[in-house]
């Protein structure tokens, strides 16, 4: 397939991934969720073929090349295709699906987001796969509802119940900003967070642990919250606001789940409160380094090198850290001056040769812009 797009209309988009400042596991109980998008993506190059016809390559797993017909996407059951593939796939059935034809395709993928960072890889390979559908095929489709197609690509083709964080952040982010979205209204609003101003960093860990959103933990943990909100008589947890309440849980597990999501919310609105009246971002510190303790304690969706990660950049100095995604591995983000970033993710290092971990890829991140056409 290289240089086989030999079609005219050839473009080339880019979606990004994503750390999620505040607000895990909020977004499936219809709350509030605060991330950037990184400047790390993936970007899709598509032509339209021959209809009927779709091809995909993806340069991360260059023997894989897929070429299937719109019949044979109809056709249940893609055991035999490389799992990758069930992304873009996912996409073009859900366009089809809305009556948005989609006539024949050739996609070639390539990514720089690592793979199982808990950094949105998924969500940045198929929003780029739908805006490049949307801009050759169907380009009146508005942003809300490429999210929605790109999440229920993952949630029904590839099987893993995600809410609308990672796609959301990855379509909607602007340079220079955090976005601050309620799940339920979709109302969002791009909140500037200048780092730089106040010489601080965002350093991300991606700790090579892989996380498994696929097996289960991620579907057990929204089952709990959505018989917690039964319990409780309300539609989702979103819909409790008072700690008191939850006290009318019988199960203790339940309990512990149900205080995580209605103090996360508590904590996301409050983060967004302090950046956007302009204070020192080191203001939100305790509040993320909170929002850690919450998910390891009440959530246990933590890991230990998720945990070694966080402890040992607050002992160097990091004014909040936190694991990011969905956890069970994954990376941690910690909130540093730049003047100690390096010593800080040298601190993270030494604390995981001494547990024999493996040794973590650390970056520094600042707000990037979101999916768009890049050619
Ligand atoms: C994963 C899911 C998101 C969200 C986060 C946890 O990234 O894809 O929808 O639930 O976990 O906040």
């Amino acid at each position: 397939m290289p240089g086989s797009f030999s079609e005219s209309r050839v473009g080339r988009w880019f979606a990004p991934g994503r750390v999620n400042l505040i607000g895990e596991h909020t977004d499936y109980n219809d709350g509030f969720v605060l991330p950037l998008a990184l400047p790390l993506g993936t970007t899709c190059t598509a032509a339209v073929r021959p209809a009927g016809t779709v091809r995909l390559r993806s340069l991360q797993a260059p023997l894989d090349e897929v070429a299937v017909t719109m019949a044979d996407l109809g056709a249940t059951g893609w055991s035999e295709l490389p799992t990758w593939a069930h992304y873009p796939l996912g996409v073009i059935r859900e366009f089809e699906r809305r009556g948005h034809e989609v006539r024949g395709v050739e996609l070639e993928l390539d990514s720089t987001v690592p793979l199982g960072a808990g950094l949105s890889s998924s969500a940045a390979l198929s929003c780029s796969v739908a805006i490049a559908l949307r801009d050759l095929f169907a380009p009146s489709v508005p942003a809300a509802e490429i999210i929605d197609i790109a999440r229920t690509a993952e949630n029904v083709y590839v099987g893993v119940p995600t809410g609308v964080l990672d796609q959301s952040a990855s379509m909607l982010c602007t340079a220079g900003h955090v976005l601050f979205l309620d799940v339920r209204t979709r109302e969002y609003q791009q909140i500037p967070f200048d780092l730089d101003r106040f010489d601080l960093q965002l350093l991300v860990f991606d700790t090579g642990s892989p996380h498994h959103l696929m097996d289960g933990e991620y579907a057990q943990r929204r089952a709990e919250c959505a018989a917690a909100a039964a319990e409780l008589g309300v539609p989702f947890l979103r819909d409790v606001t008072g700690l008191a309440d939850i006290k009318r849980l019988a199960d203790p597990v339940l309990r512990r789940r149900a205080r995580h999501v209605i103090t996360e919310n508590a904590r996301v609105l409050r983060v967004a409160e302090e950046l956007r009246g302009g204070a020192d971002p080191r203001a939100i510190g305790p509040v993320l380094s909170a929002g850690h303790a919450s998910l390891r304690d009440d959530f246990e969706v933590s890991a230990p090198q998720l945990d070694t990660a966080v402890a040992a950049a607050l002992v160097a100095g990091a004014y909040g850290a936190r694991m990011v995604g969905g956890g069970f591995g994954g990376s941690v983000i910690a909130l540093v001056d730049r003047a100690r970033a390096a010593a800080t993710a040298a601190a993270v290092r030494d604390a995981f040769a001494r547990r024999s971990f493996d040794t973590p890829r650390t970056f520094a991140v600042t707000p990037a812009a979101g999916a768009r056409r890049i050619e």
